[in-house]
């Protein structure tokens, strides 16, 4: 039986790794982006002989979550796997950020994902089945380089998931949290993989791939027994 997976950030570095692996696995795949096209992880879906679909959604409106499930499930059908992997980073001292840019990134990286959750669980709990992965970061324990609105919100993840995991875990539905640190080919942190070196001393000695990230993104939505966790990848940079 073919499953329908509905990702966000499709348009991303870490995106649109995690998007070819789903197809890879054999979901469905609903690629959602916002200002930069997601057609080629809709197309790649599509060759590996699934469905895909690229759609448009700017998560910063509140009403966003809703239409995207509805387009996605109008195409698709119930969405079983929920990738919540868009994430804007507004780089600013914490003396700079004013309510706009504080409220603008909360609403990208921790409502919306809420929002999405809050319309994919009822039927993933019917159903007996489903996963949830938010992407985080590793700026949720450190506190990190982007901001004090960025450490927040992706802290928020790590709360939202610690509340929705137990209530949910008898009915067959995971929910984790993937914190990455410092991948590399992303509009985020654009460093080339192989010439890019890290801003900070990273144990590995090199900054991370996107497909590190979707391969441990892909063994985590494949293990029912894996729930209320965050899985740091980070080449070691925060013990834990
Ligand atoms: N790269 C890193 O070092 C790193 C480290 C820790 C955590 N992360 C997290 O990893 C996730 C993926 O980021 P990335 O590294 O792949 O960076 P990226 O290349 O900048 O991708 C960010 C994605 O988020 C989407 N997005 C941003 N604002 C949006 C909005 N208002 N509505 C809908 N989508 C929006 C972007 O869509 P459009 O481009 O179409 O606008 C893009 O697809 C993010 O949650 C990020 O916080 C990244």
């Amino acid at each position: 039986m073919r499953r329908v997976a509905l990702l966000t950030g499709a348009s991303g570095g870490i995106g649109q790794a995690l998007g070819r692996r789903l197809a890879d696995e054999g979901y469905d795949v609903c690629a959602s982006y916002s200002r930069h096209d997601a057609e080629a992880v809709a197309s790649y879906a599509r060759a590996q002989g699934g469905r895909g679909i690229a759609v448009a959604a700017d998560l910063s409106d509140a009403s966003a979550p809703a239409a995207l499930v509805a387009a996605a499930e109008a195409e698709l059908g119930p969405v079983d796997v929920l990738v919540a992997n868009a994430g804007t980073a507004d780089v600013k001292g914490w003396r700079k950020i004013d309510l706009e840019s504080w409220n603008a990134t909360l609403a990208v990286n921790l409502t919306a994902p809420f929002l999405l959750s809050q319309q994919v669980l009822p039927g993933m709990v019917d159903r007996k089945w489903g996963r949830i992965l938010f992407v985080s970061s590793v700026a949720a324990f450190t506190g990190g380089v982007v901001g004090a609105h960025y450490a927040a919100s992706k802290a928020g993840l790590h709360g939202l998931m610690h509340h929705l995991a137990p209530r949910v875990a008898a009915d067959g539905v995971t929910v984790n949290c993937l914190a990455p640190a410092l991948v590399g080919e992303t509009k985020m942190f654009p460093a080339d993989l192989d010439t890019g070196t890290p801003p900070v001393p990273i144990p590995v000695g090199r900054i991370g791939r996107p497909d590190e990230m979707a391969d441990m993104a892909i063994t985590m939505l494949r293990t029912g027994y894996l729930t209320d966790k965050v899985i740091t990848v980070d080449g070691g940079l925060l013990p834990r």
